[in-house]
């Protein structure tokens, strides 16, 4: 299929003009979203594209069902609880790891992050059953962003660039992501699922973006699991520490759960995209 995104991110995205703060929060069901993007539209491919790079973040509503994402957490649940915490580099044969990310393991990356992760691939089968759906989805992000549909999809790491699949547990008391930018050389977007609700799975904290004057502009407050949300990679997001004060506990299951697909450079080839942190001090937008 002709891709008119492509044609237009050509032409506007450059090394000069990224976004790097967030503009408006723009709200749409996403079967609508999904079914115009597909559609391209010139004045749906332009505005859209146009506002994307302008910094505005979309909050797709009802990407997934509660059902599958509670059923997500549960599965993924039961990883965390069926073996050690591994780590493998993205290489051939690289198998599905689950890992906690402690404030030690943490203190290795170019950012701080505490939380555990479960990270899968393609090529691992589909042993959760979830693969297919999250997929149709991905697909659509891929399309919006000037790639092909199946971009990646059948990639392993000799390839240069694969599709992984995460989900994490924010936990209470430690939980968080330091403010950042995300790699946009294979994936034009950051792509959030959200899979718990503040007031309800946990009270305080979760994802932000960053607004211009450095102000903190929170997402959650908008949020519904199910929910999906996009916006350009290198405008500064992170997530605010989950529940302060709150006893750590690994172990359990509460806290603030979010899922996320990312086409990652792998191990195998030099230099890989990675994301940058950014040393700021943030103030609360009201
Ligand atoms: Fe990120």
């Amino acid at each position: 299929m002709l891709n008119r995104y492509n044609e237009l991110w050509n032409k506007i995205d450059n090394e000069d003009t990224r976004p790097r703060f967030a503009r408006h929060i723009i709200e749409m069901a996403y079967d609508e979203f999904e079914a115009k993007v597909l559609e391209q539209n010139p004045g749906f491919v332009k505005e859209t594209v146009e506002s994307l790079y302008s910094g505005d973040v979309y909050l797709l509503k009802n990407g997934f069902s509660k059902q599958f994402m509670e059923r997500l957490i549960d599965k993924v649940f039961h990883v965390f609880q069926s073996g050690p915490s591994r780590f493998y580099k993205m290489l051939e044969g690289c198998p599905n790891f689950h890992r906690i990310h402690d404030e030690e393991a943490s203190k290795k990356y170019i950012f701080q992050s505490v939380r555990h992760s479960y990270y899968w691939f393609p090529w691992n089968g589909d042993s959760m059953g979830v693969n297919q759906g999250i997929m149709k989805r991905w697909r659509i992000f891929k399309f919006l962003g000037g790639f092909r549909l199946d971009e990646y999809e059948n990639n392993t790491p000799k390839d240069g660039v694969v599709d992984r699949f995460q989900v994490a547990r924010y936990l209470p008391g430690i939980g968080r992501v330091e403010t950042h930018s995300d790699p946009f050389q294979n994936q034009r977007f950051f792509i959030s699922g959200f899979m718990s609700k503040r007031g309800v799975d946990y009270e305080k904290g979760g994802f932000y973006v960053v607004s211009p004057g450095n102000k903190l502009k929170d997402i959650e407050e908008f949020v519904d699991v199910g929910d999906i949300s996009i916006g350009y990679a290198t405008i500064l997001h992170g997530v605010d520490l989950v529940d302060p004060g709150r006893p750590v506990d690994w172990a359990k299951n509460d806290g603030r759960w979010w899922f996320g697909v990312y086409s990652n450079s792998t191990d195998a080839v030099p230099n890989r995209a990675i994301g940058k942190p950014v040393r700021i001090s943030l103030t609360r937008e009201s």
